[in-house]
């Protein structure tokens, strides 16, 4: 087992992921990690972004092109569509949620996860998600809804719902990939985002209040 070079191993992971005191010692060790072949066609691995200042974290799938290149999450066009949900359905700053994905490293050619790069890699965001402790998680998208609640379902039978896992509230949505080629299931989408702002006591601005989707105003 190796707690300091690059992590080589889903072990490696596992023990690296258990021994980091904060998000900081984290983030070093997933920018070494080498425990998947993902590690070779990255350009860079994408931590988080956001301070956690409310108490929610979105958990995506895996990094694209444009978050691979920035080292940022949802930074590409899905990206632009959950900060429109955030900042203008929501009302707060990106900045005050945090954002991470499943999967740290970007798979090629945006294929989907395999079951041994998602086995190898969720260490790293249990972990994350420990540090930065969330009251409200809300993954988006089935892989990720799936990791999170550790079970195997449609998103139509995990959304619109709340969950638990581990004290957590959780509360699965749409992908905004998805949206971006459904955007009839916006709506849809705003109402998961409501039930989650509800369980945080968060005021719905009052434009949002229709049940339309702020992305698609
Ligand atoms: N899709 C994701 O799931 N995560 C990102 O960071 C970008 C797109």
């Amino acid at each position: 087992m190796n707690l300091t070079g690059p992590a080589r191993t889903a072990e490696d992971v596992r023990a690296q992921a258990a021994a980091a005191k904060d998000l900081e010692s984290l983030r070093a060790c997933v920018s070494r990690c080498e425990a998947c072949g993902l590690s070779k066609t990255r350009n860079q691995t994408v931590f988080m972004d956001g301070q956690g200042t409310r108490a929610l974290m979105f958990v995506g799938e895996a990094p694209g092109a444009d978050e691979d290149a920035q080292g940022v999450p949802f930074v590409g066009r899905a990206g632009k569509l959950l900060t429109d949900i955030i900042e203008k359905g929501m009302g707060i700053a990106r900045g005050e949620i945090t954002i991470a994905n499943v999967l740290k490293c970007r798979p090629p050619e945006n294929r989907e996860p395999t079951p041994t790069e998602k086995a190898t890699c969720t260490p790293w965001l249990d972990r994350q998600i420990e540090l930065v402790d969330p009251a409200v998680l809300v993954p988006l998208g089935r892989h990720a809804a799936m990791h999170v609640l550790g079970i195997e379902e449609s998103m139509g039978a995990m959304r619109a719902r709340i969950h638990e896992r581990g004290g957590r509230k959780v509360v699965p949505t749409y992908h905004p990939a998805y949206l971006l080629r459904s955007p009839g299931e916006k709506k849809e989408c705003w109402k998961d985002i409501q039930l989650a702002m509800g369980v945080l006591g968060m005021p719905i601005p009052p434009r949002s209040d229709t049940g339309s989707s702020p992305a698609s105003r």
